[in-house]
């Protein structure tokens, strides 16, 4: 059965917003840890537009979930990863102007930066997955990276416009989880999904944590959060039983 990781990100969005001292990512990150997640996961981006540095230490010292942090490779923020030691590390591309995180890492252009990043947090205890499109390349090059763990990027799967697309990015994500793991690696997932798009990906054999963030905290405005945790927990289980 998959491990469900709520981001928190957005509830540090709207306090941005007003660049005021709520509503707090650590208490949303509490409250969904008694509402039965697994994890708690957060991007502290280099540009600081929701997630800020006081909220990873707050969340490291608060929370009893395991830990995912996200990150670019941008060397302060690498430094803070290394000093914070989450259980894991996420890395993932970052660009300034995006609004989200538009594809997985290009580990052609990247490899070597990525690799050394990869080893650093190993070596301070931290596991490290590779957020990466659903694809052969990347997978098998996640793996010549030395990490242990990916993230398949399901923004083209959640974005698909009729049922053919859709069907095709489904078996990308199911192939690309396969062959990860028959050479090794521990596959998770997320980015875009919400409870009609989940349950396929939930249902790929072995899958192991999806993260998911947006959905979760638009639903919770309107039936709060830990029922649209309590929900979303019933659809991942259903549909990996
Ligand atoms: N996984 C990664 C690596 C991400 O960057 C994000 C977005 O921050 C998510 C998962 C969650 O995506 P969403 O907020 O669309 O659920």
């Amino acid at each position: 059965m998959p491990r469900f990781f709520v981001n928190v990100d957005h509830v540090a969005t709207v306090r941005e917003a007003r660049k005021i001292d709520y509503p707090s990512p650590v208490r949303a990150a509490m409250l969904a840890e008694s509402a039965g997640i697994d994890g708690i996961t957060i991007h502290l981006r280099e540009d600081r537009r929701h997630i800020q540095d006081a909220d990873v230490w707050a969340i490291k010292e608060a929370c009893t979930t395991e830990f995912n942090l996200e990150i670019a490779v941008a060397e302060e923020i690498v430094s803070i990863a290394e000093e914070v030691r989450p259980e894991q590390v996420t890395i993932v591309p970052e660009k300034r102007e995006e609004v989200t995180t538009e594809g997985g890492l290009d580990l052609e252009r990247g490899f070597s930066r990525i690799q050394e990043v990869t080893q650093r947090l190993q070596h301070k205890g931290t596991k490290v997955s590779l957020f990466i499109d659903p694809n052969e390349v990347s997978v098998r090059a996640s793996l010549k990276a030395g990490a242990t763990h990916i993230e398949l990027h399901t923004g083209s799967y959640a974005n698909a416009k009729n049922p053919d697309d859709l069907a095709r990015e489904l078996k990308d994500l199911q192939a690309a989880a396969h062959l990860a793991q028959e050479i090794g690696l521990v596959v998770n997932a997320g980015h875009g999904l919400h409870y009609e798009n989940t349950p396929a990906v939930a249902a790929i054999p072995g899958m192991q944590d999806l993260n998911i963030g947006h959905f979760i905290i638009a639903e919770s405005l309107f039936v709060g959060l830990p029922e649209a945790i309590r929900k979303m927990r019933e659809v991942i289980d259903q549909a990996s039983r």
